[in-house]
């Protein structure tokens, strides 16, 4: 059967920590030709850097081709070919198929379309299951543990599909604390904090954090998403509500470190990058590794 990566949550907790040991096994050695002879199709029906250079990177480091697009106005989606007829066809060409597309929904669709493996490298405001994977080994490494993580998320919880996928498998750990930091129109959504009750586990909200900032862990930061406001001005008066400056990280914890999926806009000042609790770049360097190891577990090979 084949093994798709659409939301975090098709994965068990052991699958979580055999990505993290694989990862740190890529971070050793990345160049391990397992992907030989194989074809992955990279299909980016919206804008990335990372998400895109860090799969390719890792696919060619596995030694596997690539083929796709990283813009569908130069597909036949333009002549109007549905994604039904895009993933049928693709099938016929790749081993895998990595695939970005602004629906939600879009990724498990394509999953029931395909033939081949279907990883999910964002859906919409719903899943980034891979970014979380690479946010729970930047996690392990900084943290030394995936329990007892009192970790502050902060700027566009409505919309930001990586803090939903990291809030759900981080509740597979033990005792976990979400700090929800965020405008009132952009909190966490309601059935993030339902399936948290449910589970028993501890969450604030809040609308400040300077106050409360050594108590984190890990600050989370995200973008305010501009692409998925209907309203232009609703994204105005939100888009610079919080603004981490390096002044503000004076009393914070020794282990805190700050994690951001990028890309940043203002949200994190650049008077943070020279500061050792600075994480957000060899986080996104991390994405290779993660992404080597998710690779290699989806078609079994290692
Ligand atoms: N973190 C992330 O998904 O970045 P990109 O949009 O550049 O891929």
């Amino acid at each position: 059967m084949k093994k798709d990566l659409i939301s975090i949550m098709d994965y068990s907790k052991e699958e979580y920590l055999r990505i993290m040991e694989l990862a740190a096994d890529f971070e050793r050695n990345p160049n391990q030709r397992l992907l030989e002879g194989k074809v992955v199709a990279s299909l980016f029906f919206e804008p990335s850097t990372r998400t895109r250079l860090s799969f390719e990177t890792a696919i060619n480091r596995l030694g596997g081709r690539i083929i796709g697009f990283s813009d569908s106005n130069s597909s036949s989606v333009t002549k109007g070919e549905t994604l039904h007829d895009t993933i049928r066809m693709v099938s016929n060409y790749a081993d895998l198929i990595v695939m970005r597309h602004p629906l939600e929904g879009s990724a498990r669709y394509a999953a029931e379309v395909s033939s081949v493996p279907i990883i999910n490298a964002g859906d919409g405001a719903n899943q980034h299951p891979t970014q979380t994977l690479l946010d729970m080994y930047s996690i392990i490494k900084t943290q030394g543990r995936l329990d007892n993580i009192n970790i502050f998320m902060v700027g566009d919880l409505k919309y930001g599909r990586t803090v939903h996928s990291l809030l759900m498998a981080l509740s597979q750990f033990e005792n976990p604390i979400f700090n929800f930091i965020a405008p009132e129109e952009l909190q966490m959504p309601e059935e993030y904090k339902l399936y948290l009750r449910e589970k028993g586990i501890r969450y604030f909200e809040h609308r400040e954090f300077t106050d409360i900032i050594s108590e984190a862990d890990i600050v989370y930061m995200t973008r305010v998403q501009k692409e998925r406001f209907s309203d232009p001005i609703e994204y105005e008066q939100v888009k610079n509500v919080y603004i981490l400056r390096n002044s503000m990280l004076k009393n914070t914890k020794p282990n805190m470190r700050i994690l951001h999926p990028l890309p940043r806009v203002n949200e994190i000042h650049t008077d943070v990058d020279k500061n050792e609790k600075a994480y957000y770049f060899d986080q996104a360097l991390n994405g290779v590794f993660a992404r080597e190891a998710i690779i290699a577990h989806t078609l079994n090979l290692k």
